[in-house]
C-alpha cells in the first residue's frame, strides 16, 4: 500500500478508501500515511516546486486518487508577514505571522475541507456534516455548496460569531442549533455518523481532513525558502490543527526538504485549556473541562480530541503549552491589528497573547525564529472588536465640527498687500 491509513495507538491499518473514523479494535484516531520510498521518487519526478503556493501545489502528497474531482476555491497561499514592528513591541527579533484568516472562508478549515469534501465525492457520498463553534461549519457549508452536496452543521446555541453563522446560512447549510456546548455537539455528529453511514463527518477526526492542514506546515518551509523556524505558536480548540501542522514539518524533514524542526507551542484560553494543564504538569493525559469559557468562542472546547496527537506533537518537538486570559486575547488582538495592520479573531489573537506571556516568562528567547498562526479572519466576530474600541464620533456634515474632533486648529490665512489674490 502506497497511502494508507492507521491507528495512532496500535498501528492497525485500513485501506485509504475505507471510510473509517476511529480504530475498530482499540478506538483510538487514525492518520494518513504514505511509503516514503514511493512518494520521495514520485516527487523527484513532480512538477510541485513550479506551481504557485496553494494547497494543491502539494497535491503529490495528498491522499487523493482523482485530481479531476477536486474541490477547490482557491485555498491555502496564504501571506507569511514578517511583523517588525510587533516583534519590537514583544522583545524579539525575527516575528512572522501566517494569517489564515486569507484563506477563501477567512479561515484555515478550508484547507481541510477541500481535500475533505474532494474525498468525500470519491466516496460517491451525498450528505456531509459537522459539529463546529463557526469556522468548520462556515467552511464546510461553502465546499459542500461547491460540490453538490448536502450539507448540515451543529453548533452550540448562542455562542458562535455572528459572522460565522451568517456564512453558514447564507451558502444554504441546513443549520441545527444545539442545547449544548460544541463537545456535546461533537458527540451526537460522531453517533450520527456511525448510524447513518450515508453521511460523510468532516470534523478533524477526520484523517483526510488533517491532510489538507498539513499544508500549513509545508507552506511555512517553502515561504522561508526551505528552512523551519524556530518555532510555531498556534491556538489549540480541540487541537486538530497543531497536530496537522506538525505532521506537515515532519513529513517536510522525512522527505529531506528542510532540515530542521520547529518547537510546537499550543495556546488555549484560560477558561477551556485542558492541553495546557495537561503539558504544565507534565500529564501524559487531559482532564476534560466540563463547562468550557472563553471570549474567543472559536476555541471554547473543554474535551479536545485529537488532545493525544497534541500532546505528542508538543513534546516530540520539544515546544510547550501557555493559557491565556480573555483580556490578554484582546489586547493582543488589538495590538496586531493597530500595530500590524491584521485583523483577526480572538481565538486567533491567543496565539500572539501566548507568544507575549513566553517571552515575558523567559520561556521564549529574543533569537528565535517564530511564526504565529492567526487562524481566522477578524470579521467573523465583528461584535468583539466593535466593543472593544473607541466608539465612533457622531458630528454635524461640516468642516469645523470634524476640525474641532481632530483638534486642528484653522489655519491663519496671510495676506499680503499687493500680493496676488
Ligand atoms: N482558531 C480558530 C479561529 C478556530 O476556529 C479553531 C477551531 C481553532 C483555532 C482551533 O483549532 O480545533 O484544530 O485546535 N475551530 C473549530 C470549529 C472547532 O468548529 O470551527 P483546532
Amino acid at each position: 500500500m502506497m497511502v494508507y491509513q492507521e491507528c495512532i495507538n496500535c498501528g492497525s491499518r485500513y485501506e485509504i478508501n475505507e471510510i473509517v473514523y476511529f480504530c475498530k479494535k482499540c478506538g483510538d484516531q487514525l492518520e494518513i500515511k504514505y511509503d516514503h520510498g514511493k512518494l520521495a521518487r514520485a516527487l523527484k519526478e513532480s512538477e510541485w516546486r513550479n506551481t504557485p503556493l496553494s494547497v494543491w501545489r502539494y497535491r503529490d502528497f495528498m491522499p487523493i486518487n482523482d485530481f479531476s474531482k477536486i474541490v477547490s476555491l482557491n485555498e491555502g497561499g496564504t501571506g507569511l508577514h514578517l511583523c517588525q514592528r510587533l516583534g519590537k513591541h514583544l522583545g524579539i527579533r525575527q516575528l512572522y505571522v501566517k494569517n489564515e484568516g486569507e484563506n477563501p472562508t477567512g479561515s484555515f478549515k478550508d484547507r481541510g475541507m477541500t481535500v475533505g469534501v474532494t474525498k468525500a465525492l470519491e466516496f460517491g457520498i451525498e450528505s456531509v456534516i459537522c459539529a463546529s463553534t463557526g469556522n468548520t461549519s462556515a467552511s464546510l457549508a461553502a465546499y459542500a455548496a461547491k460540490a453538490g452536496l448536502q450539507c448540515a452543521v451543529l453548533i452550540p446555541s448562542g455562542k458562535i460569531a455572528y459572522g460565522k453563522l451568517s456564512q453558514a446560512m447564507i451558502y444554504g447549510a441546513k443549520v441545527i442549533q444545539v442545547r449544548g456546548n460544541f463537545d456535546q455537539a461533537l458527540d451526537v455528529v460522531q453517533k450520527l455518523s456511525e448510524k447513518h453511514r450515508a453521511i460523510y463527518l468532516l470534523n478533524s477526526i477526520n484523517p483526510f481532513r488533517i491532510e489538507g492542514q498539513k499544508s500549513l506546515g509545508y507552506e511555512i518551509c517553502d515561504q522561508l525558502n526551505q528552512e523551519a523556524p524556530d518555532r510555531v505558536v498556534v491556538p489549540v480548540g480541540n487541537a486538530g490543527n497543531i497536530s496537522a501542522i506538525w505532521k506537515g514539518f515532519t513529513e517536510f524533514h522525512e522527505f529531506g526538504l528542510v532540515e530542521t524542526l520547529p518547537k510546537m507551542t499550543g495556546i488555549q484560553a484560560a477558561g477551556s485549556a485542558p492541553i495546557a494543564q495537561a503539558i504544565k504538569k507534565g500529564k501524559d493525559e487531559i482532564v476534560p473541562v466540563a463547562q468550557p469559557e472563553t471570549i474567543a468562542t472559536a476555541i471554547r472546547i473543554g474535551a479536545p480530541v485529537s488532545w493525544k496527537k497534541a500532546l505528542k506533537a508538543i513534546r516530540k518537538s520539544h515546544g510547550t503549552a501557555e493559557m491565556v486570559t480573555d483580556s490578554e486575547i484582546l489586547d493582543a488582538q488589538k495590538m496586531l491589528a493597530q500595530v500590524e495592520g491584521l485583523f483577526v479573531e480572538p481565538a486567533s489573537a491567543s496565539s500572539i497573547a501566548g507568544l507575549k506571556k513566553l517571552i515575558e516568562n523567559g520561556d521564549v528567547n529574543e533569537d528565535e525564529r517564530v511564526v504565529c498562526v492567526t487562524t481566522g479572519h477578524g470579521l467573523k466576530d465583528p461584535d468583539v472588536a466593535v466593543k472593544m474600541s473607541e466608539k465612533p464620533i457622531e458630528v454635524d456634515a461640516e468642516l469645523e465640527a470634524v476640525e474641532r474632533v481632530l483638534g486642528l486648529k484653522t489655519p491663519i490665512v496671510m495676506t499680503v498687500s499687493g500680493g496676488l489674490s
